[in-house]
């Protein structure tokens, strides 16, 4: 895995891979084991957008591998004190890896392109794939399986609902997404998937109680993402019947969970009662972000490490 932009770049062998390295590595962490696999690695956190558990969560993974972690805010200025590409020149110099969050993907993807470093997506306006990679992690620990499981989403098909689309499609789990048509994947999302995936198995609709009427998880987030709070009122008014509520949770069968990425607006998409109660695992979802990013730098980083070995592939004569 050269880069991590979003889950069409791995395939379902490479995501299988990184669950089991994962496990491994949260196995060896609860028995209050660091290994020391990556010392003196350099990542760097470069982001345009605020974060807790993506930000805090890979620090504490790279601290565990026992590498070290930048963090670089708004004052590096990449793109405003000189162009993307230059930035990205001289930054994948100096770092191992570098995690972004950003706004247009457009930004990311340039990044990766211009950067002799690996580039994993931290969030982007279209995709979040280190969210989706935990949050499936996290399923198919609490069913023992991934296979039969629908995965229902309830709310704006933004960036994290197309990386769990993706996701899903990849590990063979139903996706259900039931929103207002106009915020509904969009077709040419759609095409890309049926592409990638032919045997994708993704429904969409507009009654939140059918979408969960089967659901072994009602997953939700928030209504109006960063970069669109210019929206929220708007937004608020057309999603207003799709609160995950108790009365929601009743229509889908008992063993199903209830999960969030975080951070959440309750009382919009979510009541307390159901982020608080018996049924939500939104704490262990958060805490399988360090866990399952621990997988992706350790992937990453033997990736860049074998490439290295045995050095670029060869110009054509
Ligand atoms: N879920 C998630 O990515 O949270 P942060 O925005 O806090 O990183
Ligand atoms: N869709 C949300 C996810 C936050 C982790 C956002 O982009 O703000």
């Amino acid at each position: 895995m050269r880069h991590l932009l979003t889950l069409f770049d791995l395939s379902t062998d490479e995501i299988l891979d990184l669950y089991a390295r994962s496990r491994r590595l949260k196995e060896a962490f609860s028995r209050g084991e660091r290994e020391n696999r990556h010392p003196r690695r350099v990542l760097a956190l470069l982001f345009e957008k605020p974060s807790l558990r993506t930000r805090v969560s890979f620090e504490a993974a790279m601290t565990h591998l026992g590498g070290t972690t930048l963090y670089l805010g708004e004052d590096v200025g990449w793109g405003k004190r000189e162009s993307v590409a230059d930035f990205a020149a001289v930054l994948g110099n100096y770092v191992d890896v570098i995690v972004c969050r950003s706004f247009a993907h457009g930004r990311v993807e340039e990044l990766a392109r211009h950067s002799a470093a690996p580039v994993v997506n931290g969030l982007t306006d279209s995709y979040h794939p280190c969210q989706a990679l935990a949050d499936l992690f996290t399923l198919e620990e609490h069913f023992g399986t991934l296979q039969k499981l629908t995965l229902a989403y309830v709310g704006d098909a933004n960036n994290v609902a197309r990386s769990l689309a993706v996701c899903c499609a990849r590990l063979g789990v139903r996706f259900v997404l039931a929103a207002p048509t106009a915020y509904q994947l969009d077709d040419s999302f759609l095409d890309r998937l049926k592409q990638a995936e032919s045997s994708a198995d993704l429904v969409q609709c507009e009654d939140p109680r059918e979408a969960v009427a089967e659901a072994h998880a009602v997953y939700t987030d928030v209504w109006a993402s960063m970069g669109q709070e210019a929206e929220r009122e708007t937004r608020r008014q057309a999603f207003r019947s799709y609160q995950v509520n108790s009365r929601l949770m009743r229509a889908a069968p008992p063993h199903a969970v209830f999960m969030h990425c975080l951070p959440a607006h309750r009382g919009e998409e979510v009541t307390d009662e159901v982020i608080d109660g018996p049924q939500s695992i939104v704490f262990p979802q958060a805490e399988n972000r360090m866990h399952v990013q621990k997988g992706i730098l350790d992937a990453v980083l033997a990736d860049a490490a074998s490439r290295a070995a045995t050095g670029p592939p060869a110009e054509p004569a």
